[in-house]
């Protein structure tokens, strides 16, 4: 207990540097969350997990910041199609990482899983097989935001992997595409029981990272869309000079790499990327809360981090549901199948404590 406290002491204490503004680290700890998760999962078993992830992260991030937003898009996918399982990180599974043939507009950067998998070795040493990978990926996610510049908070852990991957099918359903307009997104994003403040908070996502050209090129070509501002539009063919470009481009211009409010920022400045960005502006039912996140970041930061907590619990799964992976990108070997004998499953796991 002394230890968590000192933690989260030390978290305070660094986010005065980095995020001078906002720490909502004590508040959320009292929100509701999923039965089966908890605030404290780990306190026992794996004590150091999250100070681990954020100190290879932050390693990670002084090499390459563009490693934040991916890690965060990883999650936000996880969590999306069948629940926060870990799901995505498995070989096979639709924008999975050894999948070559995912549409454009569900790339996932292939150093995101690696990223994951070399935290779970990291963290598996320490503490054995005890933390899944969804539970570290939902981490990941978290300190993305936080060391680029984002707001911190605590995320409930607990979450075991799951056993299947989901379907192409089942991936496309449930990942609406970029060209979608704001109405669709949100009766979309309402299946999930996300309300538009959620749907404006999480789109804020975009605040990093970046896009390939086929995600937006619809905008531009044959003809362009009248909502974009013409100087932004005309950059942006420069890039992509024709649909088919493989290029990429920020999704925030005014800063890229920071985890800001700017993103509403561009959106009144009709230098949004997607439609599906875009028109959250055009649209009534969300314009106003655009503008009210481009004028107070204290205000984007309060509700994102309460769409993130939503997001991080969906369709979860707890308690002896699931397994703890091995490795992050394939489901453990089912002994069972095997025939193992107890003792033999037994010396399995001291194995992977001592590793
Ligand atoms: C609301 C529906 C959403 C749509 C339609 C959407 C669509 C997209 C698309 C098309 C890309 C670019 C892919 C590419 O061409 O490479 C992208 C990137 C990204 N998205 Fe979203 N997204 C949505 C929601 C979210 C959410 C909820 C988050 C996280 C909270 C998020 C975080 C990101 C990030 C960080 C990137 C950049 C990834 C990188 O640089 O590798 N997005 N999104
Ligand atoms: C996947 O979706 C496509 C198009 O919507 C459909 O033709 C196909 O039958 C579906 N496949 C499965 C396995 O459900
Ligand atoms: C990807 O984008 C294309 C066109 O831009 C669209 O037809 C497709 O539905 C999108 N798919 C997803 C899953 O975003
Ligand atoms: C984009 O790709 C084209 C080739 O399709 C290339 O000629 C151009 O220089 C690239 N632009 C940028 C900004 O990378
Ligand atoms: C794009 O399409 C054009 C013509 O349709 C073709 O000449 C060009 O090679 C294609 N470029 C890429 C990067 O696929
Ligand atoms: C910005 O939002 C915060 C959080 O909701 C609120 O406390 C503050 O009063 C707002 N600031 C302004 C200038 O409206
Ligand atoms: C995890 O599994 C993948 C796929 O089988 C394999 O390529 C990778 O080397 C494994 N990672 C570790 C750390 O064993």
């Amino acid at each position: 207990m002394a230890k968590a406290r000192c933690f989260t002491a030390f978290l305070l204490i660094s986010s005065l540097f980095l995020a001078p503004y906002f720490s909502i680290s004590e508040a959320d700890s009292s929100a509701p969350i999923e039965s089966g998760l908890s605030w404290t999962f780990y306190e026992s078993s794996c004590p150091k997990v999250e100070s681990i992830i954020r100190k290879q992260l932050k390693k990670v991030f002084k090499k390459d910041i563009g490693q934040a937003a991916g890690l965060l898009r990883l999650h936000f996918h996880d969590c999306f199609v069948q629940g926060c399982d870990g799901s995505v990180l498995l070989d096979g599974s639709a924008s999975g990482p050894s999948e070559q043939d995912a549409p454009p507009n569900l790339s996932l950067r292939a150093t995101a899983f690696e990223i994951i998998d070399d935290l779970r070795e990291r963290v598996h040493k320490e503490c054995g097989r005890v933390v899944s990978c969804s539970d570290i990926l939902a981490l990941a996610a978290r300190d993305s935001v936080y060391l680029s510049g984002g707001p911190d908070y605590d995320v409930p852990l607990g979450r075991r992997d799951g056993l299947t991957f989901a379907t192409r099918n089942v991936t496309l359903q449930n990942l609406p595409p970029p060209t979608d307009n704001a109405d669709a997104i949100l009766s979309s994003l309402a299946t999930k029981k996300f309300d538009p403040t959620d749907v404006v908070a999480l789109s804020g996502g975009h605040t990093i990272g970046i896009s390939h050209c086929s995600s937006f090129t619809n905008r531009l070509y044959p003809t362009q869309d009248p909502n974009m501002d013409k100087t932004f539009a005309n950059n942006l063919k420069g890039i992509c000079p024709a649909a088919n470009s493989t290029n990429t481009t920020v999704l925030d211009i005014r800063s890229p790499d920071k985890f800001d409010n700017k993103y509403y920022v561009d959106l009144m400045n009709r230098q949004g990327l997607f439609t599906s960005d875009q028109d959250l502006y055009t649209n009534s039912k969300t314009r106003g809360i655009v503008t009210s996140f481009a004028v107070n970041e204290t205000l984007f930061f309060e509700k994102f981090v309460l769409s993130m907590l939503k997001m991080g619990q969906l369709s979860v799964l707890t308690g002896k549901k699931g397994e703890i992976r091995a490795n992050c990108s394939i489901r453990n070997p089912d002994n069972k199948l095997y025939l193992a004998s107890v003792v033999e499953e037994e010396v399995e796991e001291e194995a992977w404590s001592e590793f």
